[in-house]
């Protein structure tokens, strides 16, 4: 590996598991020191030990944990470089079908936790000179589905969300970047019980025929976009979005 993340601190949400997990894996590979956070304690730890890092048990939605979780890596690692926004969840359901409860719980989770997060760090990312917000929407974010209104409706936000950060940071003189990423259908966790909850339904089929490369992005094709985010070699991208989609936007 080329360490192009050599030297530099990395703290990554929701990477217990699925795409924060092999974000976090290729980014040690590339030499950064990384803190994995979860709300999955049990997973979290198994996965601090399978890959040799640290663990912070964070709940993206709470504040306090935010600040505790600073806190802890500017006392352990005395810097910050990189935050990947990554924790979220899935939900279907049409407008219609939708209740104001999972609504407010999709947006919380998804959108709220990037307003906090990247709030509560960029202090700490500033002191440290530069550094790059990665925030995890989606291909929802872009093009709407009729049954995923509050996933849909989050993920758009934080793509707007990341362009409101990024113009804010670009007035600094320690320029932190902010970027916003969107992936397609991705083999993780979230995608495959979609897939398995209803097989008469081939589901998997369907996903792929949106795209036209004609197959599900794996969790590496993700994890790569980002470490070049993170890098220094994307050090003039900021307040843009980068669609991981296999050709589907070009449709
Ligand atoms: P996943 O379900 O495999 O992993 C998500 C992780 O987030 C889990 O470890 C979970 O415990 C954690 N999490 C959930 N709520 C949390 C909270 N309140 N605080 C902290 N951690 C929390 O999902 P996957 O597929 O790895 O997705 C990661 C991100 O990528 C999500 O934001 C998702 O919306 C996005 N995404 C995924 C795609 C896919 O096809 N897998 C496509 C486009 C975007």
């Amino acid at each position: 590996m080329a360490e192009r993340l050599k030297d530099k601190v990395a703290l990554i949400t929701g990477a217990a598991q699925g795409l924060g997990k092999e974000m976090a894996k290729l980014m040690i590979a590339e030499g950064a020191i990384v803190f994995i956070s979860d709300i999955n304690s049990t997973q979290l730890e198994a996965t601090a030990e399978e890959l040799s890092c640290s663990a912070i048990l964070l709940d993206v939605t709470n504040s306090e944990n935010w600040v505790k979780a600073i806190d802890q890596i500017k006392n352990d690692a005395g810097k910050l470089n990189i935050l990947v926004n990554n924790a979220g969840i899935g939900n279907g359901g049409d407008i219609e079908a939708t209740d104001l409860d999972t609504w407010r719980l999709v947006h919380n989770v998804n959108l709220d936790s990037v307003f906090l997060g990247s709030k509560h760090s960029l202090p700490l990312m500033r002191e440290s000179g530069n550094g790059s917000i990665i925030n995890v929407s989606s291909m929802s974010g872009i093009v709407a589905s009729h049954n995923t209104s509050a996933y849909n409706s989050s993920k758009a936000a934080v793509r707007h969300l990341s362009k409101s950060i990024a113009l804010h940071c670009a007035k600094s003189t320690n320029l932190v970047r902010c970027n916003s990423i969107h992936p397609v259908f991705t083999r993780t966790a979230m995608v495959q019980s979609m897939i398995d909850a209803a097989p008469e339904r081939n589901i998997e089929e369907k996903l792929i025929q949106q795209i036209p490369i004609r197959k599900l992005a794996e969790p590496i094709d993700i994890a790569n976009a980002a470490v070049f985010l993170a890098s220094d070699e994307s050090s003039f991208i900021t307040g843009t979005e980068l669609l991981i989609d296999g050709g589907l936007s070009a449709t």
